[in-house]
């Protein structure tokens, strides 16, 4: 393997640079960039003679010492030494780079014929030669030279101080940064462009400028984004008290991107589907990824920019926190802050996403603490872990000290670190000294991997009116990877709540207290294992764990299916009330699931019909949280809990399952697909996205029906009337659904439709892509030849991202049963896909890698055909991302 990178070797850089000059003539094929830098020993270092610059795929031009050359300097592989550097020197070198020619969309390249650029996490090395690690912070002034019929528009970070015409038909413009920064900041944007503008006043009273520059043929789909820019601008001064540091902000959106955007300073790109929205173009989730996304990046302007990470192991330091950021915004703009229930609908999303992706992650060989230990390739490193776990991780310090501790802690921070690039430890000792607390044990959830387990006893004397919980703490069955960093218990929040026969919560008063206070407490739970005694308690209570999800645990205690049903019908915090009832449905799964694995016939008693009765008939319950409490969950996260992964047999759980919801709750899908049709304009408000939301699952559970007649009428209706692409996929899936178990052909003429009229809009041919490679599949139509076929269509291109993923990562990460295909066809595709994009982009092929890497959980056949499939790739494959992600899986 390449050689591994590792935290404990940290040393400060041996030179600082203070300013940086560049100069590009931009041409795709081959631009000039001239780099001019101020370069000084650093004080606190120990003492280097040489100075060591990082450089990748450029091309050497000439180099100065002071304006002149110098036979000290020496380009070479990987990079350009200044040998015996003197003190403090100024350093030009001019190099150049071919941006039409980078597939792999790092560093500087071309997509649909403008200049774009993506440094985080090395890719301005890939732009000219450089200290490229972000405890080195300078100031960046920034000439960009084009051609003005090609380029009419030229944009840096920062200001723009100065533009103008050059002989030939070229121009330039000038932009001066005010703020030191790591080179990951940097970024550039040039080409054909039109921006939405809006001016705001913050709260200082200043005026900025904001813009959100797109192709032109996409200016009309700029609104959401401008206003969730707006949104995230005043939340963050609210909340936080952060304020827009720069007279002008600047979004940028491309369609070749391999993430979703980046906060580069003053200037952030972002990939096109988190940024344009219409009703006709972009779903409710779409619209609400754009929101977060969008204000995720904003929040980066202080937490990662103002204050940096010393180094790429301190990677969650920024991520972590901006999730959590963006996270409690999003809340706050569902009415959250007032309204409980749409506040947990949020929650739940995250949470769902937090398990599906987090803990799968945290059980395989991928395993990695928040604050990683050590890496081969950096980029590997954006995961769930760092970005999901990461906030959580964070939100416990909220739960801990309530918000207004928390923004203590959150001052502090920026009073102490304001300009610098830090650890995660400074972050932690600023919550810690602004709350007065010692938060020394805390530190295990940045250095252990592996999802921790709390299993709950509890015991009522009813003589002493005592209740005693008993909570111990492990790691359960930790993948070896995770047990490696395990070192002793977590502080672990432990929120609860006691219900009562009557369904309401007891006052709580734990032994020791002078009286009751509250009705959910939040335990410290610091040891192994630790007894909480409730006294005062009337009765026998029903215990509600873990409220609110104030940790990232899996939780195990014994509940009934009553208990179950009882508290998704009565328990006054709204994430347990669903967590009751995927409780109860998980559990039905994996026992169908089991059945189906050992060939026996399914056996699945009413509790979870009578369950969903009562959901779906509550008129109580806001329309978004029936909604996800009326969904299963998903195959993926039900086959990684089998004691032995098994795709198909999970499939079959849960395609019975959800066949027997919709017989046995037919009138009530019908009578809920009325009640929640949404006719007239559209409205991109949360609760008319519940309505659609709740009428879409009622379409699909009619869709599953042997008798599909009821489902096929009103969805294509629904196609036919529909004002946007919420209910227009909506109606298409559940189209294809019922055709897929009928053998129908009635979902070929929407398709066909949905394909003519979006063919010029990438975004809703990508979902049209996606559609395909997630349907179910029909015995004498495998999806895998349906996939195959599409990598022919014109409209395929590996060398998109968002296609790539739309067409091969939807098929191999959710579409498992077909995808995990008994003959191997999929992992064949698989091999064969992961190869190509290698020879493009590493990046993105080292994503697709992944989608194999719990393959040692699955049945012996799987397995064996995974495991092979793995060492082809292993064999052949040439990028250090990639080689990263199968070795570790083969290891
Ligand atoms: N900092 C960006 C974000 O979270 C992600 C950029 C990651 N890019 C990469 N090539 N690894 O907003
Ligand atoms: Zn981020």
């Amino acid at each position: 393997m390449p050689t591994t990178i590792l935290r404990a070797d940290y040393a400060a850089p041996a030179f600082l640079i203070d300013t940086v000059a560049l100069e590009f003539d931009l041409v795709p094929e081959r631009t000039v960039v001239r780099n001019t830098m101020r370069v000084r020993r650093n004080p606190a270092a120990g003492r280097a003679s040489n100075l060591e610059l990082v450089g990748e795929q450029l091309e050497f031009i000439s180099a100065a010492i002071d304006g002149h050359p110098s036979a000290a300097i020496r380009a070479h592989e990987g990079g350009l030494t200044v040998n015996d550097a003197p003190d403090a020197f100024e350093l030009t070198i001019t190099g150049a780079c071919s941006p039409a020619a980078n597939t792999t969309l790092m560093g500087l390249y071309v997509s649909g014929g403008n200049f774009c650029t993506q440094c985080e996490a090395q890719g301005f090395r890939r732009i000219t030669w450089f200290l490229d690690r972000p405890d080195v912070m300078a100031t960046f002034t920034v000439t960009l030279r084009a051609d003005k019929d090609a380029c009419p528009v030229l944009l840096s970070n920062g200001n723009l101080i100065e533009q103008g015409d050059l002989p030939d038909g070229r121009h330039y413009a000038k932009w001066e940064d005010p703020f030191k920064k790591p080179s990951y900041l940097f970024a550039l944007v040039a080409g054909k462009l039109v921006a939405l503008e809006e001016r705001i006043r913050t709260g200082s009273g200043k005026e900025k400028l904001l813009q959100v520059w797109v192709k032109p043929q996409d200016l009309d789909k700029t609104g959401h984004a401008m206003d969730s820019l707006v949104r995230s601008i005043h939340w963050d001064e609210e909340r936080f008290g952060l304020e827009l540091d720069l007279d002008r902000f600047m979004i940028v959106a491309v369609s070749d991107f391999n993430m979703g955007a980046m906060e580069n300073k003053g200037l952030n790109i972002f990939n096109t589907k988190c940024i344009l929205a219409n009703p006709e173009t972009a779903t409710d989730t779409d619209f609400a990824n754009i929101e977060s996304i969008v204000g995720h990046e904003y929040f980066h302007n202080w937490t990662g920019n103002r204050v940096t990470c010393r180094d790429w192991f301190q990677l969650s330091l920024k991520e972590g926190l901006t999730v959590f950021r963006d996270q409690e915004f999003s809340a706050a703009m569902s009415g959250g802050n007032e309204n409980e229930a749409a506040r947990a609908t949020k929650r739940i999303e995250d949470v769902c996403v937090l398990r599906q992706m987090q803990f799968g992650e945290d059980a395989g060989p991928m395993a990695h603490p928040v604050r990683p230990e050590s890496y081969v390739e950096i980029n590997n490193f954006y995961t769930a872990t760092v970005y999901r776990k990461g906030a959580e991780v964070v939100r416990m310090y909220q739960t801990l000290f309530g918000r207004e501790g928390f923004r203590k802690g959150m001052d502090l921070y920026f009073q102490r670190h304001d300009g610098q690039a830090v650890t995660c430890d400074d972050f932690r000792q600023a919550m810690a000294d602004a709350n007065g607390r010692d938060l020394s044990q805390f530190e295990r959830w940045y250095s252990q991997a592996g999802t921790p387990r709390v299993r709950v006893t509890t015991q009522y004397d009813e003589a002493g009116r005592r209740y005693r919980v008993t909570l111990a703490q492990d790691y359960g069955d930790a993948s070896p990877a995770a047990r490696a960093t395990q070192s002793g218990p977590l502080l672990i929040p432990f929120s609860i709540g006691l219900v009562g026969q009557d369904g309401a919560d007891m006052p709580l008063r734990l032994e020791g207290e002078r009286e009751a206070g509250g009705t959910t407490r939040v335990l410290e739970l610091t040891e192994a294992q630790q007894c909480f005694t409730f006294i005062d308690v009337p009765e026998k209570p029903l215990p509600s764990l873990l409220r609110d999800f104030s940790a990232p645990a899996i939780v195990e205690y014994d509940y009934g299916n009553d208990e179950l049903a009882f508290l998704l019908a009565h328990d006054s915090d709204p994430f347990n009330r669903w967590e009751a009832g995927q409780r109860l449905a998980t559990r039905e799964l994996l026992t169908l699931a089991e059945q189906a694995a050992d060939g026996r016939s399914f056996d699945m008693s009413d509790a979870l019909v009578e369950a969903f009765r009562s959901v779906l008939t509550d008129e109580s319950l806001s329309p978004s949280f029936r909604a996800l409490a009326l969904m299963l969950p998903t195959e993926t996260y039900l086959a990684e809990r089998m004691a032995v992964s098994d795709p198909a047999a999970a499939h079959a759980a849960r395609r019975f399952a959800r066949r027997r919801l919709s017989e046995a709750l037919r009138q009530e899908w019908l009578a809920a697909y009325e009640r929640h049709l949404t006719p007239g304009a559209y409205e991109a408000t949360p609760e008319a996205a519940g309505h659609r939301g709740l009428k879409g699952s009622a379409l699909m559970y009619l869709s599953e029906l042997d008798d599909p007649a009821d489902a096929v009428r009103l969805a294509t209706r629904q196609y036919d009337i529909a004002n946007n692409v919420t209910d227009r996929m909506g109606a298409l899936s559940a189209l294809m659904n019922a055709a897929a178990g009928k053998g129908g052909d009635f979902a070929k003429r929407p398709l066909d439709d949905f394909y003519a009229r979006f063919e010029h809009d990438p975004l809703v041919i990508d979902k049209w892509f996606a559609l395909q490679a997630t349907q179910r599949g029909r015995a004498e139509r495998p999806v895998i030849d349906v996939v195959r076929g599409l990598m022919q269509h014109p409209a395929f291109n590996l060398k998109n991202p968002n296609r790539a993923r739309a067409l091969i990562f939807s098929f191999c990460g959710a579409n498992p049963a077909q995808f995990h295909a008994a003959n191997g066809s999929g992992y064949a595709f698989w091999a064969e896909q992961v190869l190509a994009l290698d020879a493009i982009n590493p990046q993105v092929a080292a994503r697709l890698a992944r989608t194999l890497e719990l393959w040692r959980r699955f049945t012996p056949a799987l397995s064996a055909q995974m495991r092979a499939a793995l060492e082809q790739v292993n064999a052949d494959a040439k990028s250090r991302d990639v080689c990263e992600i199968v070795q570790k899986a083969l290891a």
